[in-house]
């Protein structure tokens, strides 16, 4: 087997999409529609990836900085030959190539492998589809015989020919030294006035070259991404087609229709997913974790037999096994729930670690804090962490229990075994096993008349 080079075509303007984003780098499950494509390209071991930019070459190709891919510009934009052509001088000249497009993120390495496998020696293969809608895609022409003769672009095809309905992909894989021979004899003479790579087809035919055509299974793996519609239905049959992995590995879904990863998910055994939950980045669920509803849960992780409620938002977290979080709590970067501990309604946790056992239960601020084991935190209790300039800590010791609505003037430490009685503001630290109250006396006053509206 000759080498892989991967030509990936990104250089197209992508109108459509009316955003000043390149189009290639708007996103599916989190990643880049270039960014899938790559992978696509690693995962079959090419010896070289070279990507061909064009329009807003220079925003792509930040994105590509520090990675082994290659980026050459095409200046100006004359099709798809054009495209490839600028791409040559980087590949090997005993290679075999594979063009790809930066737009048609979901065509999968099994498919591809299949369409290498294929390639005859000399000979090039395309991969084609049947879709129900051909418009404004390049029909297959085929003899007598079936073989295929060439590949006919809407623009230039007649009524019959627009009737085919197999389509190319525009995925094709050919060597580099066929590549050398046919481009330069490639015109413009078409209804566009574009170098159609597409033209390679009859060249290899008047050789009398073997074309081989391999049908795409799944008509969503050569579909490409035009306009926004294009792009969520993608975004879609992606999710679709990953949460049936999980499921088929044993993830729990109650409904894979509404059922986002963007990032990477690991899981472990009876995990079971409510709706409308969204992984972000890298999160690891342990065995028996239990997700319910409208949950976002960004770089974490949750230990087994955690139960988190509706309605709850988690990033860059730890939270240990069996606890219980929320409804609608949000833990926020740097916290540390250890196991067993309990994390109310309308709770925010920032930055801070929570001791096994301990509990803060509702209506909470904890911020920059340590807290210890079996910590109870009343309702309403805020640690008041910033001055407007600095971050203060604030050392909750063993059992300590917080009376509802207080305020912890940070830094301030509690601790072991202290109480602090509702309502305070405590300032200064508290011993362990102290009691500290810090709020006005109750004064109740006898015979007090109410003032009366003069009549
Ligand atoms: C092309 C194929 C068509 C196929 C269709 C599949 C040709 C002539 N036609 O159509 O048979 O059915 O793809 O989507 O090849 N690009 C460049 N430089 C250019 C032109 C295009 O890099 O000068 C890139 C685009 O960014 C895109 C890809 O090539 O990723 C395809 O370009 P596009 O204009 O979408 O395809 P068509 O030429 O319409
Ligand atoms: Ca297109």
């Amino acid at each position: 087997m000759p080498s892989l080079n991967v030509v990936v075509l990104a250089a197209g303007k992508g109108t459509r999409m009316f955003s000043d984003k390149p189009k290639v780098l708007h996103q599916i499950a989190g990643k880049s529609l270039l960014g899938h494509v790559l992978d696509t390209a690693r995962a079959l071991n090419a010896e070289r990836i070279v990507t061909v930019l064009g329009h807003q070459a220079e925003r792509v190709r930040e994105t590509l900085e520090g990675s082994e891919v290659q980026a050459v510009i095409q200046e100006p934009q004359l099709g798809t030959a054009h495209a490839v052509q600028q791409a040559l001088p980087f590949l090997h000249p005993e290679a075999l190539a594979l063009v790809l497009y930066g737009d048609v993120p979901l065509v999968r390495p099994e498919t591809l492998d299949k369409l290498l496998d294929s390639v005859k020696p000399g000979g090039m293969a395309v991969l084609t589809a049947r879709v129900s809608q051909p418009r404004g895609l390049g029909r297959i022409i085929r003899d007598a015989n079936g073989q295929v003769i060439r590949i006919v672009e809407e623009k230039d095809a007649t009524a019959e020919e627009r009737a085919i309905n197999e389509i190319n992909s525009g995925i094709m894989a050919l060597p580099v030294s066929a590549l050398l021979r046919w481009l330069p004899r490639i015109e413009p003479a078409n209804a566009q006035g574009e170098y159609y790579l597409t033209d390679v087809v009859a060249l290899a035919v008047a050789e009398g070259l073997a074309v081989h055509t391999v049908l795409a299974e799944d008509e969503k793996e050569v579909a490409g991404v035009n306009d926004r519609v294009q792009l969520a239905d993608l975004e879609r049959s992606f999710q679709r087609r990953q949460a049936e992995k999980f499921m088929l590995a044993g993830l729990g879904l109650r409904d894979p229709a509404r059922f986002d990863v963007r990032g990477e998910l690991r899981f472990g055994r009876d995990v079971e997913i409510d709706i409308n939950v969204v992984f972000n980045g890298r999160v690891v669920l342990g065995d028996n974790v239990r997700i319910s509803a409208n949950c976002f849960l960004s770089d974490c992780e949750i230990g087994p037999g955690s139960v988190i409620h509706a309605n709850t938002v988690i990033r860059e977290a730890r939270i240990g096994a069996r606890c219980d979080i929320g409804p609608f709590a949000r833990i926020r970067p740097g916290s540390d729930i250890a196991e067993t501990a309990r994390i109310g309604n309308f709770v925010e946790v920032k930055k801070s670690r929570i001791g096994k056992g301990s509990k803060v239960n509702h209506l909470s601020y904890v911020g920059d804090s340590e807290l210890g084991q079996d910590v109870n935190i009343g309702a309403g209790t805020i640690t008041c962490n910033y001055d407007g300039v600095n971050k203060s800590q604030t050392l909750i010791g063993d059992g300590v229990f917080i009376g509802s609505n207080t305020a912890l003037v940070a830094p301030v430490r509690i601790a072991d075994g202290a109480t602090v009685a509702a309502g305070s503001v405590i300032t200064r630290d508290v011993a362990a096993g102290q009691l500290a109250v810090a709020r006005g006396r109750q004064e109740n006053k006898d015979g007090w008349q109410r003032p009366r509206k003069r009549t």
